[in-house]
């Protein structure tokens, strides 16, 4: 029997507060035109003070069920992509959980940073091919502002806060073939060897403090623009598809001059490709839910549309994700 993991719903949530590249200017020495010109970033949404990681994967959550009609009661696993949860323990999994009065159920947080939604799509479509779950609730949330360092401009203009989420539902009545809705793979990577040229410099074992992001942005930027492409290459060799066939690239939204530089190879005009970081920033792993939700809701992508989902970050990590929507 062939089972696939279909995208039902999707939603998001952003915090209220807005802070402009004019208003970074207020705060580090840069400017609007240098981030702008570099990162492609205008703006990026900031939480409150009070608000945490689970408010916004809340938020987000809800929208997802709203849009899709979609009973709480009926989910039966919960993934939440973060690399900011609110405490070391319980996860950002279980509040979400909790607040939705969801029963009995799998919930737990998974942490590969900035391709964090994209693990957690590629372990919840294993969950449901292996018929292990039927109804999940995937979701990205990020509080990127706490752990930033507001004296380090190369950093700190580049995030922003904010959570996406999608609901996946397992579908039997498949043909087995790429006309499908569904997930049809995944592809995950590390290289733990890069591990130190973007990470937080604190943590429970070692400092007993949360840390703030240290990156080296010129050695991601090199990393992340072949990665990308690898990756890329990689998911349509495996499904035996040409990039003609694609209809959206939904990339991580870290720089638009990666993003650019990924579409140009795939051969994709930039009006096939999602772009949000504009307004977001880099969300880290809400980026990609963010996107798509973005997009679904904006009317740009539909019901049988072709997908590929690709981001990178710390670790290094990154991956990709192809499925008809
Ligand atoms: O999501 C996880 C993955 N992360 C990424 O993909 C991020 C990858 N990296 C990048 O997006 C880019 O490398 C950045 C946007 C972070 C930086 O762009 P860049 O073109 O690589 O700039 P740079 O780091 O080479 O810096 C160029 C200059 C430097 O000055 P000098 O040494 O040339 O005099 C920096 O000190 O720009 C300076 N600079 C700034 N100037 C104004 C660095 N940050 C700023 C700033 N405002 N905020």
């Amino acid at each position: 029997m062939t089972r696939r993991a279909v995208i039902q719903a999707t939603g998001s949530y952003l915090p209220k507060k807005i802070l402009t590249n004019a208003d970074m200017e207020s705060i580090v020495d840069t400017s609007s035109e240098w981030i702008e010109q570099r990162s492609g970033i205008k703006q990026r949404h900031i939480g409150a003070e009070n608000e945490t990681t689970a408010d916004l994967a809340i938020a987000a959550a809800r929208d997802a069920l709203d849009s899709g009609n979609i009973a709480p009661d009926s989910i039966d696993c919960i993934i939440v992509a973060t690399t900011t949860p609110d405490q070391t323990f319980p996860s950002v999994a279980v509040k979400v959980q909790a607040a939705l009065n969801i029963p009995q159920c799998i919930a737990f947080d998974v942490q590969a940073v900035c391709t964090g939604f994209v693990y957690a799509l590629g372990v919840a479509n294993s969950f449901i091919i292996s018929g292990q779950a039927r109804n999940i609730l995937v979701i990205g949330a990020e509080m990127m502002s706490k752990i930033l360092n507001w004296e380090d401009r190369t950093t700190c203009v580049l995030f922003g806060d904010g959570a996406g989420a999608v609901v996946l539902q397992a579908d039997e009545n498949v043909q087995g073939t790429l006309d499908d809705r569904g997930i049809f793979s995944s592809h995950l990577h590390a290289n733990g060897a890069q591990k130190d040229l973007l990470y937080v410099d604190g943590g429970p074992s070692s400092t007993q403090t949360t840390g703030h992001i240290v990156m080296q942005g010129k050695e991601v930027f090199k990393y992340a623009v072949q990665y990308m492409s690898d990756v890329v290459k990689e998911t349509l060799a495996a499904n035996d598809i040409t990039p003609d066939q694609i209809d959206w690239l939904v990339p991580h939204q870290a720089n638009i001059r990666i993003i650019e530089s990924t579409a140009k190879k795939l051969g994709m005009g930039m009006d096939k490709v999602v772009v949000t970081v504009d307004q977001h920033g880099n969300t880290s792993a809400a980026s990609i839910p963010l996107a798509l939700d973005n997009a679904v809701k904006g009317g740009k992508i539909k019901r049988g549309d072709m997908i590929l989902i690709e981001g990178m970050g710390g670790g290094l990590t990154w991956g990709a994700v192809l499925a008809r929507f």
